[in-house]
């Protein structure tokens, strides 16, 4: 479901010859959790050992909510939302005809922000999924309480009682002991599988199923992609060998995740979290960065072409098979000089955009390009591109030599944050 190009680096031969004593070791270091941060390789298996029973007591759930709501307020930050809304946005687009609505709160502070959604859902049937695997994190925290009071006040405690789902660690944390005090519906996130490799746990796949999607599907997909990264010569080894070549061999500081399609944005926002968290330590890792191209050919599209050189080098997500194509129209007139695209569909259009920009990069611009081809944009292939994404981010981690699965940096914001609002303790 996913094939890497790398026609457009010009070192292929490099990658092919890449040491395969040490992609072994790697290897064998993720599926034996022998590795750094081993204690948080639960994601590595769980397409296939989910928790069925818990699986089903989430659609049932998912159902009740459905049948009462427009909208689910989904709390979380980092690997506890964005996830989640990388789905949302790839597999029902931008403006869902779906009768639930997610909206994201706890990943700001901003006053304005949670006004705005207040006032939103003030008219309207609403749910929460608080989602917090250590259940001490701020932003949602203080969110939360807005929006549970919200709830409380306009439907009384009963239904609001009915109405709030957490999502947080099996037995310890403040959000554990809340759902339990209140009587929430509790959904587990595993021990041994951190924030940013969550999606298919509960964390993704609760609000997933509110929203109707087909997670069935989605986890089809990502035990495709398991089955497909079991041999040693795979596409996403391949890939994060690559891109560490171009790091640590060529000098490359900054990958830019290209996609071509709008609904795609929030997938690089996850993509960008799960690189950045996991590599970006130790003064080491490639910063993640994202673009939306034709949106970003008028802005960052420039510097791509003529700017800096060695700086970046670009990943393109190249999708065969869009949702919808749509042709342009034939004008009598054609005074705009345009109907000579007529014979060509909006999507054959985007593809050969991709192409000259390739093209344009690469060849004048000197900026190696990394292609992966998806099929298509569906709950299946979201399933199979995030597997496929975190099974390369921890060979990629391991080729590094860093834990993957911490993020220590994370922690100094917060101490000084603390600090100035006078937490007890800090
Ligand atoms: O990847 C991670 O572990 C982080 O991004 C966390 O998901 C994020 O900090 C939220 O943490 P929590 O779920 O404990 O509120």
């Amino acid at each position: 479901m996913i094939e890497l190009n790398l026609k457009n680096v010009n070192f292929e031969q490099e990658v092919i010859e890449f040491d395969k004593a040490k992609i072994e070791s790697i290897h064998n270091l993720i599926i034996n959790k022998s590795g750094k941060g081993s204690d948080f390789l639960g994601w590595y298996e769980w397409p296939n050992n989910f928790d069925k029973k818990e699986y089903n007591l989430m659609k049932e759930k998912a159902e009740e909510l459905r049948n009462e709501i427009e909208v689910l307020l989904v709390v979380g930050i980092g690997g506890s939302y964005l996830g989640t809304r990388a789905a949302d946005n790839m597999i029902r687009g931008l403006f869902t005809k779906d009768k639930v609505e997610l909206i994201y709160i706890g990943n700001t502070i901003s006053s304005s922000y949670i006004k705005q959604v207040l006032d939103y859902v003030d008219d309207k049937e609403f749910a929460i999924a608080n989602i917090s695997k250590s259940g001490t994190t701020t932003e949602p925290g203080i969110s939360f309480r807005v929006f549970q009071n919200k709830l409380v006040e306009k439907k009384g405690k009963e239904i609001a009682q009915k109405r709030i789902v957490a999502i947080t660690d099996k037995s310890k944390g403040a959000l554990k002991k809340l759902a339990t005090i209140e009587g929430y519906t509790t959904f587990t996130i595993p021990d041994d599988i951190g924030g940013r490799f969550s999606v298919f746990t509960p964390v993704g796949i609760f609000p997933l199923l509110v929203a109707g999607i087909d997670t069935d599907l989605l986890f089809k997909g990502s035990q495709k992609a398991y089955k497909d990264l079991e041999s040693l010569d795979n596409s996403a080894y391949k890939y994060a060998i690559t891109r560490y070549l171009l790091n640590v061999e060529y000098n490359y500081k900054t990958e830019v995740l290209v996609s071509y399609e709008l609904q795609m944005q929030m997938f690089t926002e996850w993509w960008k979290q799960l690189f950045g968290e996991s590599e970006g330590k130790d003064n080491k890792g490639l910063l993640p960065s994202s673009c939306v191209f034709s949106t970003d050919l008028h802005s960052l599209g420039q510097f791509i072409q003529d700017g800096t050189k060695n700086v970046l080098f670009e990943t393109v997500i190249d999708i065969k098979k869009p949702q919808f194509d749509i042709n342009v129209p034939v004008v009598k007139e054609d005074l705009d000089g345009l109907n000579y695209l007529t014979n060509n569909s909006f999507h054959e259009i985007n593809h050969i955009a991709l192409e000259g920009v390739i093209e344009a990069h690469v060849n004048t611009g000197m900026v190696p390009n990394i292609v992966l081809e998806f099929e298509k944009m569906d709950a299946e292939m979201f399933g199979y591109a995030i597997y496929w994404f975190m099974r390369a981010c921890a060979f990629s981690g391991y080729l590094l030599e860093i834990n993957p699965f911490d993020q220590p940096g994370v922690e100094v914001y917060k101490k000084n944050m603390f600090k100035l609002l006078k937490k007890p303790g800090f």
